[in-house]
Parts: structure tokens; sequence; C-alpha cells
């Protein structure tokens, strides 16, 4: 009886280790986000407004605005939901 519960714990710990680990390498992969150029953005459009510097401008999406600075090596942030306000 008592070495059944040994194992059962046992199995218990390494399930939690393994799927810590699962979890360190999710965290690794946001975190290493900005820094991946994607290739191909989803078409949809859910326009954002970045700002640089002094400039404004709207990018189709949050993935087109990612991959701009990426390739461009650029940093353009967002500033608003949406398109920028032209004035
Ligand atoms: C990089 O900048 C150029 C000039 O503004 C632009 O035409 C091009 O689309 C940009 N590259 C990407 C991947 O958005």
């Amino acid at each position: 009886m008592k070495r059944t519960l040994a194992i059962v714990l046992l199995c218990a710990c390494l399930l939690m280790a393994v799927s810590a680990q699962q979890q360190e390498e999710e965290e690794q992969d946001t975190l290493a986000e900005p820094y991946k150029c994607p290739d191909v953005c989803a078409a949809l459009f859910d326009p954002v407004c970045a700002q640089l510097g002094r400039r404004y401008r709207t990018f189709g999406n949050k993935c087109e605005l990612r991959r701009y600075n990426c390739k461009n090596q650029t940093r353009w942030r967002i500033v608003r939901e949406g398109a920028c306000p032209t004035y």
C-alpha cells in the first residue's frame, strides 16, 4: 500500500516537472517573438496606429507592424487601436 502511494507521488512529480519545463519553453517563445520576422501575416484588417518619432502611420494589423519593424529594423510602436486619425 505504501509503495503504491510512493509510485503515484513519483509519477505526479514527474508530470509536474515535465509540464513546468514546457511552460518555460513557451515563455521563451513569447519573449523571443518580437525578434522573429513573420513572413506572412493573416490578411485580416485590424488596423493599429503606430508612431515613430513625430510620424504616425496606420498598419493593417499588428502582425504587419511587427513584420515591417523586423524587416526594416524600425521601431514603430502602437499608440492606439484602429487607424490613425487624419488631420
Ligand atoms: C520596408 O520599408 C519599405 C519602405 O517604407 C516598405 O515599402 C516595405 O513594405 C517595408 N517592408 C516590410 C516587410 O514591410
